[in-house]
């Protein structure tokens, strides 16, 4: 792997007034330029070579991808996603529509290929995602409409998959994401009364989502998952809305250890990373880990297939955003993984979704290392090697 100076990295914080950082954010950021300048002497770095997983290894925190069937069958990208990342997550082998594709005919080749891979790769991995409204099997929401799967069976058949599918890879599974995306992005923000499980099953589904989860599989990290909550839509109405709901899930007992924050971030919104620092702490406060689940910047492009930023600025932006993700992950001792959502733009779920954008990942098109990616590998070794960035910044929990 090419050298790069630490420098390059470092310059990435130039972007904070940019992409809508206060001046005082701009000064901080200055600043730690110069102090990793100070870090290094001759330009190169001693983690150069290093991978994201073993750099990361040394400060507790555990950074992943996303993993589609290509990734593991492509033997170039395979030997990326087994070397760099030490949790993977299935970007889509787990979900229901995939798994149970008709009515009790299950396939879990998507699954299980994962998993093998994870294991042989010496991998954790974050099981996702059990209850979503999205990518249901056609049976389900048939069932459900045509009234021939009424509330009470649907609650029954949900019962069913989680016990089915967490049992099947108990004891392989690090964290699972058992319910994904449920609140409203108005402020103030609300359980979403239009969810397709909400109006379906009603909101006892969340909590029964959990224990059921839990009675199949007591030792896994059982997460709540969501994006815009960690700060991103300038209001912290969403996160102030989950942040209510799982306490009022712990304080009823319900088996929840963590909150997963997605991190999907665009360019063209502006981003400050104190409040997703924050929100981190927040939830944290209330004894659950926290982990950044799906991390990608997407920006405006020339096309989908060269992925080529039409804006300079967003490449001051991209790596800014990736590192500034990351150090609020290490600031939190509760963050225990950081998971961009696939790690090359060869392969990502933007272009499909947001018309005229992509460039989102820390690989580009021809799987070659982006300035994201040393943004994140020059924080992880800077963290190993003693900057002082996995500290409690709060007053410890008695
Ligand atoms: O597999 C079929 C293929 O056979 C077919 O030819 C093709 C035609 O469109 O579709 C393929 O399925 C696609 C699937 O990804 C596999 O690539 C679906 O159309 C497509 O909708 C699906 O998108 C996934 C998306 O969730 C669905 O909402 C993305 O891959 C996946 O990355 C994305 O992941 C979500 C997280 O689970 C939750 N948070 C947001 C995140 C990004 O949307």
């Amino acid at each position: 792997m090419r050298r790069r100076s630490v420098l390059a990295a470092a310059g990435a914080g130039a972007a904070a007034l940019l992409v809508g950082g206060t001046r005082a954010e701009a000064a901080t950021l200055s600043s730690t330029a110069s102090a990793k300048a100070a870090a290094v002497s001759g330009g190169d770095v001693p983690w150069a070579s290093a991978s994201l997983r073993s750099l990361a290894d040394r400060v507790g925190l555990r950074i992943g991808s996303a993993l589609y069937p290509q990734d593991i069958e492509t033997a170039s990208w395979a030997a990326i996603a087994g070397s760099q990342f030490s949790v993977v997550t299935p970007a889509n082998g787990m979900k229901w529509q995939i798994v149970e594709p008709a009515q009790g005919t299950y396939d879990w080749s998507q699954a299980d290929e994962l998993v093998n891979f994870a294991h042989k790769n010496n991998q954790l991995i974050r099981g996702h995602c059990l209850i979503w409204h999205n990518q249901l099997p056609t049976w389900l929401t048939t069932g459900v409409a045509n009234g021939s799967i009424t509330k009470a069976q649907l609650m029954d058949l949900a019962h069913q998959h989680i016990t089915t599918e967490v049992s099947r890879y108990k004891g392989k599974i690090w964290q699972w994401d058992v319910c994904n995306e449920f609140f409203t992005d108005s402020n103030p923000s609300q359980l979403d009364p239009n969810n397709w499980w909400i109006v379906n099953a009603g909101p006892e589904i969340i909590p029964n989502a959990f224990k059921w989860a839990h009675a199949a599989d007591p030792n896994a990290l059982l997460f709540f998952n969501d994006y815009n909550i960690g700060g991103e839509d300038g209001t912290n109405a969403k996160f102030n809305a989950v942040y209510s709901y799982v306490q009022q899930l712990l304080s009823a007992g319900v088996p929840i250890h963590g909150v997963g924050i997605q991190g999907h971030l665009d360019t063209q919104y502006g981003w400050s990373p104190t409040p997703l620092r924050q929100d981190m702490e927040k939830f944290a406060s209330l004894g659950l880990k926290v982990a950044i689940t799906e991390a990608d910047v997407r920006t405006f492009v020339n096309n989908p297939t060269a992925q080529v930023p039409t804006d300079n600025l967003a490449l001051f932006a991209h790596p800014y955003e990736y590192e500034e993700m990351l150090k609020a992950a290490l600031a939190v001792p509760e963050c225990i993984s950081f998971t961009v959502w696939g790690w090359t733009d060869a392969n990502s779920w933007v272009p499909g979704s947001f018309s005229g954008e992509g460039y989102a990942d820390i690989y580009d098109v021809n799987q070659q290392p982006k300035a994201a990616y040393y943004a994140l590998q020059s924080e992880l070794g800077l963290a190993s090697n003693g900057a002082p960035y996995r500290v409690k910044s709060y007053t410890p929990r008695s």
